[in-house]
């Protein structure tokens, strides 16, 4: 058997605290000279992307090598999907290569469950599936909150999602991780994108409270996460046009230092600025977003290290 990660639904407190304990220690790292450990040696990554990225591609693929894996992208474009090769049929020959990790993203909810079902020795990676889950994001948003509020932690803390919540696969996975944590999680935005009936039926009923006004929603926030508008996920229109709804959504210093004056700002990118967040709080001083990213890499690297390593202790096993 071996491991997966393919959302943060269903992952206890000490899981999480496992994946948060591991990033942490890889932190470092990436601060030395030389940018290597020899902690995957002779292990395979293959990460394969069926929808655009950029920073998870990229940090993937950095983490892979920092641990000194060898790891292969493979590019929808160029790749036997655009002859018409099914999922199934794709992944089973990647496995034929013998990858120790599987890391996917894809545009259906559930892409990478069913290839974790169809492999028997390798482990799968959600980079993100539709609009269900993105664990690997949820992670680095911990991580960046924990390096924050060092001394208090990270539980018991007042945390709000603004925008697009409804086709949002990191409010979704950053959500359970929160309820897990026993943080208080607000909602934000017009009906159409955080419908009652969406948080009641996807989290239970009273688990996250629903704001469909700014305002009222970020008052004595501790963190604010800004959501791009989805706008390829949405079939139909949900909000009237784009400057209507950045004229009553968009997160701006004004408004925090008025109603939460000591929150700090988190954004999965890419951003639309003057959309969802204007310019002053993406490069102001409560914005995190740039070392979200710097940790994006430590979480990979713990994610790849504790599945890949857990495929060795098998083989150990085995042999031994
Ligand atoms: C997010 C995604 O792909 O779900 N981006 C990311 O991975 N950093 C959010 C988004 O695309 O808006």
């Amino acid at each position: 058997m071996v491991d997966h990660l393919l959302g943060i639904q269903g992952l206890s407190k000490s899981e999480i605290y496992r994946y948060l304990d591991t990033a942490h220690s890889f932190v470092e790292v990436s601060e030395r000279d030389i940018k290597k450990v020899p902690t995957l040696r002779g292990k395979t990554i293959v990460n394969i992307f069926f929808e655009p990225s950029t920073r998870t591609l990229a940090s993937f693929d950095i983490a892979g090598k920092r641990l000194s894996a060898d790891t292969i992208n493979v590019s929808i474009g160029s790749s036997s999907v655009k002859k018409g090769e099914t999922l199934l049929d794709t992944v089973r020959t990647l496995e034929s290569m013998k990858p120790d990790v599987l890391v996917m993203r894809h545009s259906e909810s559930g892409a990478p469950h069913f290839a974790a079902r169809c492999l028997s020795n390798t482990s799968v990676v959600n980079a993100g599936d539709g609009q269900h889950e993105h664990p690997t994001q949820a992670l680095l948003d911990l991580l960046t909150m924990r390096q924050h509020f060092k001394g208090r932690g990270i539980e018991g803390l007042k945390i709000g999602y603004v925008g697009d919540v409804r086709h949002s696969r990191v409010a979704r996975s950053s959500v359970w991780a929160h309820l897990a944590l026993g943080n208080e999680v607000r909602l934000i935005g017009p009906k159409t994108l955080v419908p009652e009936d969406f948080a009641r039926g996807t989290f239970g009923p009273g688990m996250v409270q629903v704001f469909d006004q700014l305002e009222p929603g970020l008052e004595g926030l501790d963190v604010v996460v800004a959501l791009r508008m989805q706008l390829e996920r949405q079939e139909e229109h949900f909000v009237p046009n784009l400057d209507e709804y950045s004229r009553e959504y968009c997160i701006s210093e004004r408004l925090l230092s008025k109603v939460a004056p000591n929150s700090i700002v988190i954004h999965p990118g890419p951003m639309n600025r003057g959309t969802e967040i204007t310019s002053d709080v993406a490069d102001g001083p409560r914005s995190l977003i740039r070392q979200q990213v710097t940790n994006g890499v430590a979480v990979r690297m713990a994610v790849l290290y504790l599945l890949a390593r857990s495929v060795q202790s098998l083989e150990e096993v085995a042999h031994g």
